[in-house]
């Protein structure tokens, strides 16, 4: 299932990735998503609060010329950067490291809160969201009860029908208000 909807995340970033876009991955973690995002677009962002996880990605993707790593809370993007084509969030902790060092949903609010106030037409917020454990449970509902109010963008969401806690993929763009 995580493996679907994964498929299905990378499948829709590429579809709207073009080759001049500045796209920021907003969680580096193992740096499978920088990896993705940096194949496709010019320039790529990329946050974590784990310095450890930031340095390996850096080493295992060092023939990549087009990747910036920023070692901040990814509520602080606006202090790096100006304007995105795409905002990508893999939310949670770590495969394989401390899950306690997890995303956590008042911050996750906030960002998505001040990315609603500055992106632009054409902007997208991809985000994979686990809701298996506790914290990303509640994550979620925090963000998508936030979300539900957003009528001024299209959000979309894609979850597994007979798997209640499955990971979901949420897709948020401004609409044209034409
Ligand atoms: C699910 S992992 C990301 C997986 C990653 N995208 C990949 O392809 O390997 C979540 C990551 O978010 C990081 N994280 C947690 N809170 C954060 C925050 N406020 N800002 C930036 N990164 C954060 C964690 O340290 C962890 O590495």
């Amino acid at each position: 299932m995580k493996k679907a909807l994964l498929h299905l995340n990378h499948a829709l970033i590429k579809s709207l990735i073009q080759p001049n876009d500045v796209v920021v991955d907003m969680t580096c973690g193992n740096g499978n998503d920088t990896e993705f995002l940096a194949s496709l677009a010019n320039l790529v962002f990329t946050f974590d609060i784990q310095l450890s996880a930031l340095n390996h990605t850096k080493e295992k993707l060092a023939h990549y010329e087009n990747i910036h790593y920023i070692h901040d809370s990814f509520e602080q993007v606006s202090k790096y950067v100006d304007f995105a084509n795409m905002y990508v969030f893999n939310l949670g902790y770590l495969p394989g490291g401390d899950k306690t060092i997890t995303t956590k949903k008042e911050i996750t609010l906030k960002t998505l809160k001040l990315l609603h106030d500055n992106i632009l037409l054409g902007s997208q917020i991809i985000i994979m969201a686990y809701i298996g454990h506790e914290e990303g449970f509640k994550e979620y509902m925090l963000f998508n009860e936030y979300l539900k109010d957003q009528k001024e963008y299209q959000i979309y969401e894609t979850r597994a029908l007979h798997h209640d806690l499955a990971p979901i993929l949420v897709w948020i763009q401004k609409k044209d208000s034409k």
